[in-house]
This record gives C-alpha cells, structure tokens and sequence, in this order.
C-alpha cells in the first residue's frame, strides 16, 4: 500500500470513529501556544487507546508520556465513573500544561498527573496496582524497564501498549539509539513467557501484550 493511500484510510478511520471535539482541538491549541513537540498521538490512535481500554475493562489504567494530555483526554473519557489514569510526565512545563488539559476536559478528579522521572514514580505507584492497562508513550531507551514493571504490576489480563512500535518504519532500518532500543523492545514484547502480544499495525505501531493468568 502506497503512503497516499495510507493516509486516506487514516482519515476514513478518523472520520468513522475518531472526531476531535473543541475540547481535543483546545488542547493541540494550548501545546502548540506552549511550543511543546507536536508529538501526541493521532486522533485514530487515541481512538485505539479507548478501544483497548474498554476491551480490558480497565478501570485503573497508567499512563507513561503525558505531553499535553491529548492522549490521556481519550484514555479517561474511556474510564467508567469510578476509573482513575495516573500519567506521568518528567517535564513541569508539560505537566502543567496537561493539568490545564484535564481541567478543560472536566477530567480533573479522574486523573492524576504525576510529575518526574517514570522510574521514579512508577517505584511508587506500585503500592496503588495492580493495574488494568499500562500505556508506554516516553524515553524509548527505558521501554524495556517500563514493560518490566507493567508485568510485575498488571493483573492477570490487563494489557500492555506500547507506542512507536514501527519507528515510521524505521524500524526495518535502524538510524539511532532509540530506533535500535524500539527493536530490543518489540522483540521482547514478542517473546515474553508473561505475554500473549501482537503489534497493531494502526499509526506509527501499537504493541499490545495481555498479561497471562
Ligand atoms: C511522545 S510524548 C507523549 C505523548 C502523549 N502520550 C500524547 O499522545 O498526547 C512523550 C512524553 O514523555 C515525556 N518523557 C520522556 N521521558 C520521560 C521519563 N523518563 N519520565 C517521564 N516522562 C518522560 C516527555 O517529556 C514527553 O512529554
């Protein structure tokens, strides 16, 4: 399939199931207002997340790479009343944008954003889980420890979904480190005992693992 016609199944999908309301538009307006890499998920991917967080029934559900939130707007809309997302983010700017983000939304008490380093937090947070799905959207060099603590802290069939699985492609032919550390990550995505994966071959890749029983 050529990348024309790539991109024009995107919007068919987008137009079908993934509109961006004023809410999500306002805030791709504050991150750009705030100069914040435009690196958020796209409509359909944000689509996905909510998709999969309704076929985990997930209720408590981490986020790892908050940005502006853009991504967490979809994931916590997807929550049942009693849901809660914790994101994590190591930048203060991001996450004061986000905060802002998740007030525009009405979804202040249903989100928690956590400010610094993921490993840090995520040692933390441990105490709040088990948890129903981890998402993984940061460093990509810490992937691997990111998909380490999700097996220690999901319960049996929560998922795990990782973003970039596909690198745009580079994935094939590595350039960087991170292009390299993305490979690693896939593989052992892949072949984990603990998993039952798959990349979900939609946007830049989602691998997705359910924790087995
Ligand atoms: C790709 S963006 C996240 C996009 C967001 N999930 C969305 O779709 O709207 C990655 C974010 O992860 C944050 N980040 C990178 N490394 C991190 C780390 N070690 N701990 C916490 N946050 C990190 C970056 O500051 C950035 O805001």
């Amino acid at each position: 399939m050529d990348g024309d016609t790539r991109s024009q199944l995107d919007s068919y999908i987008t137009d079908l199931y993934a509109r961006e309301d004023d809410t999500l538009r306002w805030i791709q307006q504050e991150a750009s207002r705030h100069e914040l890499p435009q690196i958020s998920l796209k409509p359909f991917e944000g689509r996905l997340m909510q998709f999969l967080v309704s076929l985990a029934g997930a209720k408590k559900v981490v986020e790892i790479g908050t940005l502006a939130g853009y991504s967490g707007v979809w994931i916590a809309r997807a929550l049942p009343p009693d849901g809660r997302l914790y994101t994590l983010e190591r930048s203060s700017k991001h996450a004061q944008v986000a905060r802002a983000s998740f007030r525009q939304a009405g979804l202040a008490d249903k989100v928690e954003v956590i400010e610094g380093d993921a490993r840090e937090s995520l040692r933390q947070l441990s105490t709040n889980g088990p948890f129903d799905l981890v998402f993984i959207d940061a460093d990509k060099a810490s992937y691997p420890d990111y998909l380490a603590w999700a097996i220690d802290n999901l319960r049996p069939g929560g998922v795990v979904a990782a973003h970039n699985a596909f690198r745009g492609g580079r994935i094939l032919m590595p350039e960087s480190d991170e292009d390299r550390a993305m490979l690693a990550f896939n593989r052992a995505i892949a072949e984990h005992p603990q998993l039952d994966s798959m990349i979900l071959a939609i946007g830049d890749g989602m691998a997705v693992g359910i924790r087995k029983g």
